[in-house]
């Protein structure tokens, strides 16, 4: 049977199409503070249940009034992610009235603007509404709205497009007018955080597509639209990756029907000429373990196995989409590891792209073998000064650190500390682990340069210190999101399997560091 090797024409969905199918089916807007409209009515109240001025005018006394009655009634305390839900007040017009608390004085300094957005949004699913942003503090910054909306954004994607009866409109609001005195600036402010939600959003969709539909070749066509962006996009096949010498990640794909792709995307915001910052993404769109087949228990969460690849794709898409000043190449590697007649085999020795020679121990530790190639090749061919690779690379990362932060493996120490730092500022955090020369010891082969395992312990460890082989002396991180890219916790912000972890991350990244000189 012929498998095809490109995408089906003219499929919908995507970034060409726009926000029209954007997954989160919600219209976010910015106005004056004003008394009429129609949907919930949200305001914000501090532990001391004192309402914002712009609350207390929209309420008028008689709603003021019931606010502070039902309080007591229903022992609302105004804490933090907490609310109040309440009917319209006489004379307000709305459905209900809705009251959010946003804790003390202290809770409100360190405000967490994405949460409130998904708390608030949570809160009014499946209804529209109109929030009073301006709050007890007084009158709320753009930033800080167009974060909300950020938030409110993220909390409404839902990956429903297989659903052909109940889909997961009731799990959303269908729209929100966020209302502030600085509206005008707030909307400027959002078409940036527009840009970061729909990057997640694009992540999240890729992690989310099974594997029938999502193979490489598809995977790449979907990369490949961030061209209507401004991103010069660069899709290898087959004969390429082997006039490159790619013989590990080819080694990889060769058990697959699908053919495998790499895709170099590069986003030139900043000084012509000026090195990127290069973004790397593990990319098995499935992951069966080859020959060294897995258990059946859980494999279908294996389609999430490019979840590295989707964060390079969605935080290219964010960078384009808000024109970032700074110059970002993208690469990601893209196969899907089987099990068949012409699989590579336990035993096998394998050349990478840089000389070195690779023993085959488990095919199940294939993606250190695709970034291999793809990390060498970034290099030679970019000179970037610095590298950041994602990748759902060890389950062993996940035992060590759990789901709700990334293990960090990095070559120094300046990158590392401003990646904590932009983990600290977005929530997505990366936790540092180590690299020394005990882990590169267990990689040592008798038969060739290296082995591709390390054995049963510090298996996250051992797996950095094999893609280290492979990184010169360019500054270097290895981000660990086996834990953290797929069957992820719920949260505020984000209710979806796939989370599109590290595309916020990134983001920050190059917001803070590479575009603040
Ligand atoms: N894709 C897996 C790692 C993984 C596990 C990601 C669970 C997400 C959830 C990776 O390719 C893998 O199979 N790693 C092996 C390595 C071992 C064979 C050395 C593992 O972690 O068991
Ligand atoms: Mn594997
Ligand atoms: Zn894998």
């Amino acid at each position: 049977m012929r498998i095809p090797q490109t995408g089906p024409a003219g499929r919908r969905g995507g970034i060409a199409d726009g926000k029209r199918f954007m997954a989160d089916g919600i219209t976010i807007t910015f106005a004056p503070v004003g008394r009429s409209g129609a949907g919930d009515l949200v305001v914000f109240t501090g532990d001391d249940l004192v309402l914002g001025g712009a609350a207390r005018e929209v309420l008028g006394q008689g709603g003021c009034d019931l606010v502070a009655r039902a309080a007591a009634s229903e022992q609302f305390k105004g804490r933090a992610s907490s609310a109040l839900v309440l009917p319209a007040p006489a004379g307000v017009e709305a459905d209900r009235l809705v009251v959010v608390g946003l804790g003390s004085e202290k809770d409100r300094a360190k405000l967490d603007w994405p949460v409130l957005g998904g708390f608030t949004a949570g809160k009014v699913a499946g209804r529209s509404a109109r929030v009073v942003l301006d709050g007890p503090g007084g009158e709320t910054g753009a930033r800080e709205a167009a974060e909300f909306a950020l938030g409110a954004r993220l909390r409404s994607y839902s990956f429903d497009r297989y659903k052909t009866k109940k889909k997961d409109e009731d799990k959303r609001p269908s729209a929100l007018t966020l209302m502030l005195a600085a509206h005008a600036e707030a909307e400027r402010a959002a078409r940036d955080s527009e840009a970061v939600a729909e990057g997640v959003v694009l992540a999240r969709d890729l992690v989310n597509e099974p594997p029938n539909v999502l193979f490489p070749a598809e995977f790449a066509r979907r990369a490949a639209e961030l061209s209507g962006l401004g991103v010069e996009v660069e899709v290898m096949e087959p004969a390429r990756l082997r006039e490159l010498g790619m013989g590990a990640l080819l080694a990889v794909a060769q058990g697959s029907a699908r053919e495998p792709r790499v895709v170099v995307m590069r986003w030139n915001g900043g000084t012509p000429g000026e090195a990127p910052l290069a973004l790397v993404g593990k990319g098995v769109v499935f992951d069966s373990g080859g020959v060294s087949i897995k258990s059946a228990g859980g494999m279908e969460d294996m389609k999430g196995d490019m979840g590295g690849a989707a964060a390079v794709v969605g935080a290219l898409h964010a960078l384009a989409g808000r024109k970032a000043k700074a110059n970002v190449v993208g690469a990601i590697g893209i196969v899907e590891n089987m099990p068949d007649g012409q699989a590579y085999r336990p035993s096998d020795i394998v050349t990478s792209m840089s000389g070195q020679t690779i023993e085959i121990i488990n095919t199940d530790a294939e993606g250190r073998l695709v970034l291999a190639d793809v990390l060498w090749h970034i290099q030679e061919a970019y000179k970037p000064k610095a590298i950041v690779d994602l990748a759902t690379l060890t389950g062993a990362i996940i035992v060590a650190l759990g789901q709700d932060i990334a293990g960090m493996f990095a070559n120094d120490d300046d990158l590392a500390a401003r990646l904590t730092a932009a983990g600290e500022a977005t929530g997505e955090k990366v936790w540092r682990m180590p690299l020394i020369p005990a882990y590169d010891k267990a990689i040592d082969s008798k038969f060739a340069d290296m082995k591709n395992t390390g054995g049963r312990h510090g298996g996250a460890a051992t797996a950095a210190s094999f893609l280290k082989r492979y990184v010169n002396d360019t500054p270097w991180a290895h981000l660990d999101i086996a834990g953290v890219a797929m069957s992820s916790t719920a949260s505020e912000i984000n209710r979806s399997w796939g989370a599109g972890w590290g595309v916020r991350l990134l983001d920050r990244l190059v917001r803070d560091v590479y575009e603040a000189r």
